[in-house]
C-alpha cells in the first residue's frame, strides 16, 4: 500500500478520536504560534494537518492566511467539511512533503505536529528540509513537534524517529536558530501518555 492510501485508509476507517494523536485542541501548538507569530495576517502552513482542530482554533484567534498540507486527501476533505461555513478561505495542498516541491518564499510560519518523525530515511528528511528552506521567508518561524527521546517507537504501525533539541536542530542545519524547546506529554484517547518535543526555530538566511 502506498503512503497516501495508507493514511486515507486510516482516516476513512477510524473515528476522529480513535487515533492516538487526537486532541480536542492543540494547546501547545496554539500557545507557540501565538507567541511566535504576532501578526494575524502572516502566512501559516500546517504540515500533515490531519483532522486536527488547529485551523479552526487559529481562525478563531484571528489568523486568516492558512494553508493545510497533508498526504491524505481524505484528511483534508474531512477537515474542510468540519470547517464548513467559516468565512475564511483556507488553502489546501495534497502531497507528500518528502516528494513535492513547495512554493518559494511564501510562509511566515511552518507548523508540523507529528509528521517529521515518520521520515525514517535520510533522503526523505533532506527533501523536507529543502522544502522548509524554500518556503519559509527570512526570519520565518518553524515549529516542529516530534516524538521526544522517551517517545514511542511506532505510530499507527509505522516506525518513527525520536529527537531531542540538539538532534532535531542538526536535521534542520545552521541556517536555523533554535529559539526554544519544550517537552510535552500527550494524553492519547486510550489513556496512555506519549512524550513529544516541541522545538521552534528562526530561519536566519534568504
Ligand atoms: C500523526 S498524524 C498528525 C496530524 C495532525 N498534525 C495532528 O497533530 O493532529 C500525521 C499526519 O501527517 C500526514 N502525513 C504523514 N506523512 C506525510 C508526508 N510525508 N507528507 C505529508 N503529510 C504526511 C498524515 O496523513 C497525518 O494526517
Amino acid at each position: 500500500m502506498n503512503k497516501s492510501d495508507f493514511w486515507n485508509n486510516v482516516y476513512k476507517s477510524k473515528d476522529i478520536d480513535a487515533v492516538s494523536w487526537y486532541a480536542d485542541r492543540l494547546d501547545t501548538s496554539l500557545e507557540l504560534i501565538e507567541k511566535n507569530c504576532v501578526q494575524k495576517e502572516n502566512t501559516i502552513i500546517d504540515i500533515g494537518s490531519g483532522r486536527s482542530s488547529l485551523a479552526y482554533d487559529l481562525y478563531n484567534l484571528g489568523y486568516n492566511n492558512l494553508t493545510l498540507l497533508d498526504i491524505s486527501e481524505e484528511a483534508i476533505s474531512q477537515t474542510l467539511n468540519r470547517l464548513g461555513k467559516l468565512p475564511v478561505s483556507i488553502k489546501t495542498i495534497i502531497g507528500n512533503i518528502s516528494k513535492i516541491t513547495t512554493q518559494e518564499n511564501l510562509y511566515g510560519l511552518w507548523h508540523d505536529r507529528a509528521v517529521f518523525h515518520f521520515l525514517t530515511e535520510e533522503s526523505q528528511r533532506n527533501k523536507y528540509v529543502q522544502n522548509l528552506k524554500r518556503s519559509l521567508k527570512k526570519n520565518g518561524i518553524a515549529i516542529i513537534a516530534t516524538f521526544g527521546p522517551d517517545g514511542p517507537d511506532k505510530c499507527s504501525g509505522l516506525n518513527t524517529m525520536k529527537y531531542d533539541k540538539t538532534t532535531l536542530h542538526a536535521e534542520l542545519g545552521d541556517d536555523f536558530q533554535i529559539l526554544g524547546s519544550k517537552i510535552d506529554y500527550h494524553q492519547t484517547p486510550f489513556n496512555t501518555s506519549q512524550q513529544f518535543i516541541y522545538c521552534w526555530f528562526k530561519f536566519k538566511i534568504k
